[in-house]
């Protein structure tokens, strides 16, 4: 998506009700994979519940151009792959628009053939660190031509990486799989260390595709090992309800009065679903029915109804399992009685946008009490949210959905100056809100 593009201002007026039974599109970090891993296994695989979103998209386009075609017949997505180590050279730059992880995972994928791949994003994409992903992935033994950091950037890959053991600087799933996915083909086992365990989904993924992978807990710390000059045989994966996406939904229940909404069939992995325990620590009424297990990954429907919100110390240790959750819990906050605390979001300045400053920025042009202290963020709520103010959303799609539910619950309308970019992950966003009861306003 080009962000020379007109931007879309949307005004969300304050909900009536919000209720009712939904599903939300395919999770965003299982689908890039299972067309990344499908690449790399031999033989055919196909998904079903692909989330058909740009940032998915933009991944398919790239597996294709690196000589792995992915199309959908009827529902399916199938992908045919190379194997590892099988990649062909693209004829032209690979462009992955707005996705931080369609890039530092395909990163990790191309390390290991003997291509060039210049890799391009827009204007968001190429404001974000790469580093953390290329100095692991420079010491296994790929290069990057132009010595450049950030998009655009050429990446060399090789066929004989080094197996290396790597510790992550920053709790990161995407460096964390970057260096795993190159090690498949290194010669020997390569290890990444965590101190914060982050979303496990390329482990399990790898697994079911026949990698050979152990992870181990050392200490405070996992370990987290696959075995190189691995085969991978293609398979069928089945992507559950995205839980970051379902997230929006169950904010909006969460605020709106006497709010009651069902959402079935979502991904509740524990590296993922911080952001419900915390709900449910500000009161919301929180239930996990018909748990169940699918394609290797517990599945649940989530219903949430509204309480008596009050605010709440939210742990370091709980960021990685709600990364992309912290904007919209800023929103619920504004609503909760007393002080919310959100300590550890230093990652969150790297993001699609700075969303520590643009979260607090949007909520103080609302009315609320917010700020930014080092890495943490405060909210004051519960004298009621007086919105009328418009949000830059900065090219990210999380701050125009988070905002779009704040104005649910707020006295005057809430404008976001640009809904574009929610096309990246969740592009039912506003039909599935609407079907429940919000009313969104084009400008
Ligand atoms: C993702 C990991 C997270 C998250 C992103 C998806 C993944 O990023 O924010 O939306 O699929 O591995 P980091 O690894 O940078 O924390």
């Amino acid at each position: 998506m080009s962000h020379t593009a007109t931007p879309k201002p949307v005004r969300v007026h304050r909900a009536k009700s919000f209720a009712g039974t939904t599903r939300v599109p395919g999770d965003k970090s299982i689908s890039h994979r299972a067309l990344m891993f499908g690449a790399l296994a031999t033989g055919r695989t196909r998904i079903t519940g692909l989330l058909e979103a740009d940032d998915v998209i933009n991944t398919a386009k790239a597996v294709a151009a690196l000589g792995c075609p992915a199309h959908k017949t009827g529902d399916l997505w199938e992908v045919l792959g190379r194997g590892v180590g099988g990649l062909v050279q693209p004829k032209s730059a690979i462009d992955f628009g707005n996705s931080g992880t369609g890039t530092r995972l395909m990163m990790g994928v191309i390390a290991g053939n003997e291509i060039s791949v210049t890799m391009t994003g827009d204007a968001s994409l190429s404001k974000r660190p790469m580093r953390r992903v290329l100095d692991p992935l420079k010491a296994m033994g790929a290069r990057v031509l132009d010595d450049q950091m950030t998009l655009p950037l050429t990446l060399r890959g090789s066929a004989r990486l080094i197996p290396i053991v790597y510790e992550t600087p920053v709790p990161s799933a995407q460096v964390k799989s970057a260096v795993l996915l190159a090690g498949l083909s290194a010669a020997g086992a390569t290890t990444v260390i965590e101190k914060e365990a982050t979303r496990d989904h390329t482990e399990r993924m790898l697994r079911a595709f026949g990698a050979e992978i152990t992870t181990e807990t050392r200490g405070a710390k996992t370990a987290i090992t696959v075995k190189g000059q691995a085969e991978l045989q293609g398979r069928d994966v089945t992507v559950p309800g995205d839980p970051s996406s379902a997230a929006f939904l169950a904010a909006a229940a969460a605020i709106v009065p006497g709010g009651d909404v069902t959402i079935e069939g979502v991904l509740v992995n524990a590296t993922r679903i911080g952001f419900y325990t915390t709900l449910q620590e500000m009161g919301a009424d929180v239930a996990f029915l018909n748990a169940r297990e699918d394609g290797g990954e517990p599945i649940a429907d989530i219903r949430v109804r509204q309480g008596t919100l009050r605010g709440v110390s939210v742990p370091p240790a709980r960021a990685p399992s709600m990364i992309d959750e912290y904007p919209v819990l800023a929103c619920v906050a504004a609503f909760a009685d007393g002080t919310t605390r959100m300590d550890g979001l230093a990652e969150l300045k790297v993001k699609e946008s700075d969303r520590l400053a643009a979260t607090v920025a949007g909520l103080v042009a609302n009315g609320v009490a917010a700020k930014v202290d080092g890495d943490a963020m405060i909210v004051t709520g519960g004298r009621g949210v007086p919105g009328g103010g418009t949000v830059a959303t900065h090219m990210d799609h999380r701050m125009a959905m988070a905002f779009l539910v704040l104005g649910l619950g707020s006295d005057a309308p809430v404008t976001v100056d640009d809904i574009t970019y929610v096309a990246t992950s969740f592009p039912s966003f506003q039909a599935l809100m609407t079907a429940c009861g919000a009313t969104f306003e084009r400008m």
